[in-house]
């Protein structure tokens, strides 16, 4: 039986404020372990010749509802996080690219989004994507609107699919940890056929091991997208 490809992965990381609240730490503590376990996974994925592109979800559009502390504690580390791994984009022929409206970010944290993808646009092992300010709907909207004010008077599909922010591919598979068990307003367009697995460990404690095992599993499934096997 021919193997199931896996060109696009998703993931939803989630248990940060609960692994760090189980140890007795500020949620903070938690987002920081968290961010190590996204340069473990992209290096182990840009090592992976069949994976062309992993998304993380890292701030969505409902994560503004936070304290506000929590929220400033999140921009912080998203600066420091990619000043931090340029070099881990480089040496692994990584591209990093941002999806999702960050024009509500401070004009600082823009810069650096823009640079990054700017300094990595010629990377080809793999494409990061980093959701941030996301929302599933809000692209969708974004995008309709997009096509309106072109003078689009009627859509079909392919318009959409090739016009969304993440025109790359169809999400193959998507991953959530911490036992939750939601789509939270993710690539709604994007995961219409995606192979979805719920893990119960929480993000920070999330290795490149499970990943393997995940995708072995993965791959034993059978998608027929309507057809018959
Ligand atoms: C995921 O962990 C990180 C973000 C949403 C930014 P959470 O912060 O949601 O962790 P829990 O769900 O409270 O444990
Ligand atoms: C989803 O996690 C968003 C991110 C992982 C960035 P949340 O923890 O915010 O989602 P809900 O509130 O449990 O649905
Ligand atoms: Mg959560």
């Amino acid at each position: 039986m021919k193997e199931l490809a896996l060109k696009h992965l998703a993931i939803i990381m989630d248990g940060n404020g609960r692994w760090a609240k189980e140890r007795g730490l500020s949620r903070t503590k938690g987002h920081e372990k968290g961010a190590n376990v996204i340069r473990d996974i992209t290096t182990y994925c840009a090592k992976d010749p069949e994976i062309e592109s992993v998304t993380f979800y890292a701030f969505s559009t409902e994560n503004w509802k936070r304290p506000k502390l929590e929220v400033e504690f999140l921009m912080k580390l998203l600066d420091s996080y990619l000043k931090k791994e340029l070099k881990t984009y480089q040496d692994n022929g990584v591209r990093f690219q941002a999806i999702g409206d960050i024009n509500a970010f401070s004009a600082k944290l823009q810069k650096r989004i823009q640079d990054t993808q700017d300094a990595t646009k010629e990377n080809t092992n793999l494409t990061q994507m980093l959701a941030l300010n996301y929302g599933g709907r809000a692209e969708i909207i974004t995008t309709v609107n997009a096509l309106i004010a072109k003078g689009k008077m009627i859509l079909n599909e392919d318009d959409i699919s090739t016009h969304l922010q993440t025109p790359y591919s169809d999400i193959d598979l998507l991953i959530r940890t911490s036992g939750e068990e939601r789509i939270s307003n993710f690539l709604l367009w994007q995961l219409s056929y995606a192979e979805f697995y719920f893990t119960q460990t929480l993000w920070p404690d999330f290795t490149a091991k499970e990943l393997k095992d995940i995708i072995s599993q993965y791959k034993t499934r059978t998608r027929k997208f309507g057809g018959l096997a």
